[in-house]
């Protein structure tokens, strides 16, 4: 069974961890962080971008595989199956396609717009027992074709938006998408402490977790961030482990190129990245 991400990071804040959203493209994906999941007792979010919902022929076909696979691998820890960077109609789809909770991206409206559009989906997204998170200041790099420049969020901007009754937010602090850039100039804690004091001890959304560095991680959490995403990550460390079976000459030798066997490496390397966030975001045996 799928919950919603409410309460595991509710949990999360009070206990200062950090709950992983780690965004999934196929089955291996899926397979190996809800493994991680278990083997590590964490409770997780997996997170579906628009284009990965699409890559994998939609919404519906998402959350049948990933409740079935909940049930048959046995998963007992807490799994949410939550919608990344959604629009507005995304958001509408996923609550109907079945999953535990959305995330509605209005960073790119003005925010009376983006504060409209919120509203009415915090109020279809609790009548249907799904968490929904809201953003404020976009998130820079790209993902998946969304394209953000990175602004740092107003405090007051994010207070209006969390006092909507979304279930945790999203703030811009300097974070991208993808790899940082060499003269990165790292993130930035005055605003995040800021946002922190002014948004009530909402459980607050470090997005673009992939190559933040280990003790800007650990400070972000102390400074009330209690989930994080990472969806690079995971698809270098695939890639890497893929390329070299393959490099090895693996895929030539014997049945190596059966696609259970080609894909394994990268599922294990995948799942390998997965615990060793989990150890890092402190969630370990908190499921
Ligand atoms: P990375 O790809 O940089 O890990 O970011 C993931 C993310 O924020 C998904 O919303």
């Amino acid at each position: 069974m799928l919950v919603s991400a409410t309460e595991m990071l509710k949990k999360a804040r009070d206990g200062h961890y950090a709950v992983g959203q780690f965004n999934i493209n196929n089955l291996e994906w899926t397979k190996s962080i809800l493994l991680a999941a278990q083997e590590a007792n964490s409770p997780v979010i997996l997170g579906v971008s628009e284009g990965a919902g699409k890559y994998m022929t939609g919404y519906k076909t998402v959350a049948a595989m990933v409740k079935a696979m909940v049930e048959t691998l046995g998963i007992t820890v807490p799994v949410a199956l939550h919608l990344d960077h959604g629009s507005y109609e995304g958001a509408k789809a996923c609550v109907e396609a079945g999953f535990s909770s959305i995330m509605f991206d209005g960073s790119h409206y003005p925010i009376e717009e983006n504060i409209a559009k919120t509203t009415e989906l915090v109020e279809l997204a609790h009548a249907n027992g799904l968490s929904i998170e809201a953003e404020v200041g976009s998130i820079g790099g790209e993902e998946d074709g969304v394209i953000g420049a990175g602004e740092v969020a107003d405090p007051a901007e994010c207070k209006k938006i969390a006092d909507l009754g979304i279930d945790f937010l999203a703030a811009g602090i300097g974070n991208i998408h993808g790899k940082y850039p060499a003269n990165w100039k790292g993130l930035d804690f005055e605003a995040l402490d800021a946002i922190h004091k002014a948004t009530n001890g909402i459980p607050l959304v470090l997005h673009g977790g992939t190559g933040i560095p280990e003790d800007m991680i650990k400070k972000a959490i102390s400074l009330g961030v209690s989930k994080i995403n990472v969806n690079t990550e995971c698809q270098l460390s695939f890639a890497a482990a893929t390329r070299a079976y393959i490099e090895a000459g693996k895929d030539l030798q014997g049945k190596g190129f059966d696609p259970r066997k080609l894909l394994a490496p990268g599922a294990e390397a995948i799942k390998a990245t997965v615990l060793e966030k989990m150890q890092l975001f402190g969630s370990v045996g908190k499921a």
